[in-house]
């Protein structure tokens, strides 16, 4: 029997030509797991009203590691208006099966590492002084709490009576208080300094065994007081324990604006769980975007491993397929990494790395031309070249 089983939730779309990409590069590094296929995604949603079967959802407890591709989701109505005819009018509605993972397994440290592979033309490139130009490494690692924040659902068009009361304690509400129902859209932001713990220890920790000089909290404490408050609180709590590494909080909003300007400043990042979304992707595209960007959603027993892309819908009929299988596969060795095969992590990474600075084989988006039937024909390689450009290496 092997070691490791790996459930694989490929989804949609791209989901479905990306995952098996990474597969093969886990076989060909030699990790001694097998695989087992589960269902999630757009088809469970129409036929069985649930994005996240209990079957999925099962697997995955009892083995503990997976690797998902990407789902499709779209807007309420338009949710509903899909849904086979024997469900539809159930008052079923559509839920996120990867938030909703996130929420069911506790996964609250989602890691989204961001550094440049040289030689990859969509590195980010600034001007010189002397007009000429220089490419930053760029080398951060955000650390995003997953589970909480504004993305934990707590949320209301029309408010209930009692939810309107319980706000107009608070006198700050009172300008909202005759707002009409339907004119009233409300959210919560509830941060827990047990949550926010867990993701700046993580952060903290990563920075220790990776050599980090800083940890930076990016979040938003001269506005969002109490919230973004109790997350710097709790980090400078914690930030004696770790000496040599520097804490910083910068606001998420003067951030988006440094990181274009020093991203060689950042190391480590930590953020609550939609400023972590948002300054996730904004490093992502210093480092090449959706086809470099890969994620760990980790939790004390289940973690799972997904490129950040989504879908692309726009792509998945493609034959050959056009996308870059490269955000899959670094997600892949970020699962290597958690069941702590550095080593074989390591050897995905030096293959992608030797693929990219070799730039003989190069997907649509690294030559910054269009996608569509014609990538091929303009040079770009398909994911299964660039795949076997990194079998190749290894
Ligand atoms: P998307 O990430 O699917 O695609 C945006 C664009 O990025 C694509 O059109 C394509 O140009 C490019 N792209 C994405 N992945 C790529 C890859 N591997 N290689 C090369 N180029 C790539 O985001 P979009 O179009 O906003 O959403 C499409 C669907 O995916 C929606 O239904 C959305 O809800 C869902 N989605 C799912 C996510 C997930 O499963 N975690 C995350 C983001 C979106
Ligand atoms: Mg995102």
């Amino acid at each position: 029997m092997a070691k490791h089983t790996v459930v694989t939730m490929p989804g949609d779309g791209i989901g479905k030509t990306v995952l098996p990409e990474a597969v093969r590069v886990l076989q060909k590094v030699g990790f001694d797991a097998d695989y087992v296929h589960a269902d999630i995604g757009w088809d469970c949603w129409v036929n069985e009203g649930n994005a996240l079967p209990e079957r999925t959802v099962e697997l995955l407890r009892r083995h503990r590691l997976g690797l998902f591709g990407a789902i499709t989701s779209k807007p309420k109505k338009a949710s509903e208006a899909e849904l086979s005819p024997a469900l539809q009018g159930k008052g079923l509605t559509y839920f996120s099966p990867i938030v909703g993972m996130r929420q069911r397994f506790n996964l609250d440290i989602c890691v989204r590492p961001c550094i440049a592979y040289p030689g990859n033309p969509l590195n980010f490139v600034r001007r010189t002084a002397s007009g000429g130009f220089e490419e930053p490494a760029v080398n951060a690692v955000v650390f995003r709490q997953n589970t909480e924040g504004l993305y934990a659902g707590v949320e209301w068009t029309d408010p209930p009576a009692e939810v309107r009361a319980a706000l107009a304690a608070h006198k700050k509400f009172a300008p909202f208080k005759d707002v009409p129902g339907k004119d009233l859209a409300i959210a919560v932001r509830c941060i827990t300094r047990q949550a926010s713990e867990r993701i700046v220890r993580a952060a903290f920790d990563h920075a220790r065994q990776h050599g980090y000089k800083s940890v930076t909290v990016c979040e938003k404490p001269n506005v969002l007081r109490e919230t973004s408050g109790l997350i710097e609180e709790v980090a400078k709590a914690m930030a004696p324990e770790y000496p040599g590494i520097k804490l910083g909080t910068d606001n998420i909003d003067a951030m988006m604006m440094w990181l274009t300007k020093n991203p060689e400043h950042y190391g480590v990042v930590v953020a609550s769980n939609l400023f972590g979304d948002i300054v996730s992707d904004a490093f992502a595209g210093l480092v090449g975007g959706l086809g470099f960007a890969s994620s760990a959603n980790i939790g004390d027993e289940v973690a799972v491993f997904e490129p950040t892309h989504g879908s692309a819908p726009k792509y998945q009929e493609l034959r050959p397929s056009i996308v870059n299988p490269i955000a899959m596969i670094l997600s892949a060795a970020q699962m290597l990494d958690h069941v702590r095969e550095a080593a074989s992590a390591r050897r995905v990474r030096e293959a992608v790395a030797a693929v990219v600075k070799e730039g003989r084989v190069r997907t649509y988006d690294m030559l910054r031309i269009p996608g569509g039937p014609e990538a091929i024909r303009s040079g770009a390689a398909s994911t299964q070249q660039m795949t076997d450009a990194v079998l190749a290496h290894l």
